[in-house]
């Protein structure tokens, strides 16, 4: 297949979070393969060609630039490059089924059978398929049946190659994983197929780091990594309501449960909720397939973590109104950041989503910022009814507001004039820390009523102003 310029040519179906960076950083570590990323979104393809690209991620934009055109190709035609590969990832994304069977819990796996049926309809010679995208498992056998049917000549090997990198440290965990896992089936071509794809990957990542197993474990803990890490962050956010009313505090909590080795430090850190386009799906996925295969209490048991989850968000809307005297009607209120985390346009599944759409409910105003996240916010809340302003100066966007809710750490929040921004608001002024990130004490020095996660509220009995 491959022309004498390349070693070998892969292509990547859906040029999204996954798709475009992994790519980039395959095609800046291996300069002699070729690396074509491909999508059906014309406009989606043309981002990833110009100088705006589709996301933003740090470190992205210079490993692009520096790989694209050489080796690192962006199109939208697939038929020739599927024709054309002898390796084919597939990232496109998989999401909650909406509709029919299942719905609201397992995963619509539309695209990935789009997909298949494509590679199967433009593939000419044997190819290793990988499935990059988060699917249930033993997808791949329903790949495999896709892919071969009618179909005797040609040899399709599929691999299991999950992707857990967190947006925002998207290159860097990339680039330095915990892990690279590789599952395949245990047979001689499986295992030369596993064999090509650790070639690409030992370039960078050292060989303890790169784990095989067989294709079913490792389809199953993608799911199970992140209904973990999503579970540590329901069990925190568990306890952070019990401190509120203790007086204990859930920072100090977590700093000396994680000080057990046996925990570890990670993934502690309570906040208003988790978002992103995956933690939820995935659970939803995992508790499908529990009680798909008869194990409901297991399925309850993951089910908790969200239902924990949306408790969190709730709870920080309640507590809102009854700092504010039971109502925010006509209150406007800022809304500091909308992505799901810092470093990042992202909102998919943000909690500031459904805080929103919860405070306009109330009847609130609202006026947004964030520093990369506006475009995406104005979608996610197109057509909701009430009054929403979109600011991307957090001076401008507290001026004249009752409130401050902090949704996303971003660094920048951190070292804002809070002197000037009390100054600017209306009085008592409340702040409500989302992600418990700024200075409470010298918030509630300047004069701010300070509510935050987990922790006693600070509330000023004199208004200073
Ligand atoms: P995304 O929505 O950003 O990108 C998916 C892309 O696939 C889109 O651009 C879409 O146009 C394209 N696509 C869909 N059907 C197609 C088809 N038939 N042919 C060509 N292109 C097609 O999604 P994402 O965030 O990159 O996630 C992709 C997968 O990776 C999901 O399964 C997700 O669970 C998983 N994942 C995501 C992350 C993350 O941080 N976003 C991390 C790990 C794993
Ligand atoms: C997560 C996982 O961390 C990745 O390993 C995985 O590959 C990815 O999902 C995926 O499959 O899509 P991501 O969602 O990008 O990555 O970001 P995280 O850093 O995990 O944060 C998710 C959410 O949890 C954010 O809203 C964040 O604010 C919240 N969070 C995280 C907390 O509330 N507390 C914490 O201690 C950590």
């Amino acid at each position: 297949m491959s022309d004498n310029k390349f070693v070998k040519k892969i292509a990547c179906i859906g040029a999204g979070y996954v798709g475009g960076p992994t790519m980039t950083v395959i095609a800046n570590f291996c300069p002699d393969y070729q690396v074509t990323v491909l999508d059906i979104s014309q406009e989606r393809i043309d981002q990833w060609n110009s100088n705006e690209l589709p996301i933003f991620e740090p470190g992205l934009k210079e490993r692009v630039l520096k790989a694209r055109g050489q080796n690192l190709f962006f199109s939208t035609d697939i038929d020739r490059c599927i024709d054309e590969a002898d390796i084919i990832f597939v990232a496109v994304n998989t999401p909650t089924k909406t509709f029919g069977e299942g719905a609201g819990k397992a995963v619509d796996l539309q695209y990935i059978e789009q997909t298949a049926r494509r590679i199967k309809e433009n593939s000419k010679s044997d190819k290793i398929i990988v499935e990059k995208s988060t699917i249930p498992v033993r997808a791949a056998e329903t790949l495999g049946k896709i892919l071969h049917s009618g179909n005797n000549s040609i040899h399709f090997e599929i691999l299991s190659n999950p992707e857990f990198m967190a947006e925002g440290t998207g290159i860097h965990d990339m680039e330095n994983p915990d892990r690279i896992l590789i599952g395949s089936m245990d047979t001689p071509s499986g295992q030369a197929a596993r064999d090509e794809l650790i070639k690409i990957y030992e370039r960078w990542v050292t060989p303890e780091n790169l784990i095989t197993t067989n294709l079913w474990s490792s389809e199953l803990s993608k799911l199970v990594s992140n209904a973990f890490l999503a579970q540590r962050i329901s069990s925190i956010n568990s306890i952070s309501g019990l401190c509120e009313v203790t007086e204990a505090d859930v920072d100090e909590v977590a700093r000396a449960v994680g000080k057990d080795s046996r925990i570890g430090p990670k993934f502690l850190r309570a906040g208003v909720g988790f978002g992103g386009s995956c933690f939820r799906k995935d659970i939803l996925n995992l508790v499908y397939l529990c009680e798909h295969f008869g194990l409901q209490p297991v399925a309850d048991f993951w089910g908790q973590v969200i239902i924990m989850n949306d408790y969190q968000m709730e709870r920080f809307v309640q507590r809102m109104l009854k700092a504010m005297f039971n109502s925010v009607v006509d209150k406007k209120i800022a809304l500091f950041g909308f992505a799901f985390k810092p470093d990042t346009g992202d909102t998919r599944d943000s909690p500031a989503i459904y805080i929103s759409k919860m405070l306009l409910k109330e009847r609130a105003r609202l006026c947004i910022t964030d520093p990369h996240a506006l475009k995406n916010a104005q979608k996610d809340l197109e057509g909701v009814e009430g009054e929403i302003v979109y600011e991307p100066d957090p001076y401008k966007a507290a001026e004249g507001a009752h409130a401050i809710a902090l949704m996303t750490e971003w660094d920048q929040y951190k070292t804002l004039d809070y002197k000037r921004i009390f100054e600017s608001m209306e009085k008592p002024a409340f702040l409500f820390d989302g992600r418990n990130h700024l200075d409470h004490q010298a918030l509630f020095d300047l004069g701010f009523n300070v509510h935050s996660i987990g922790k006693p509220d600070r509330i000023q009995f004199d208004d200073p102003s």
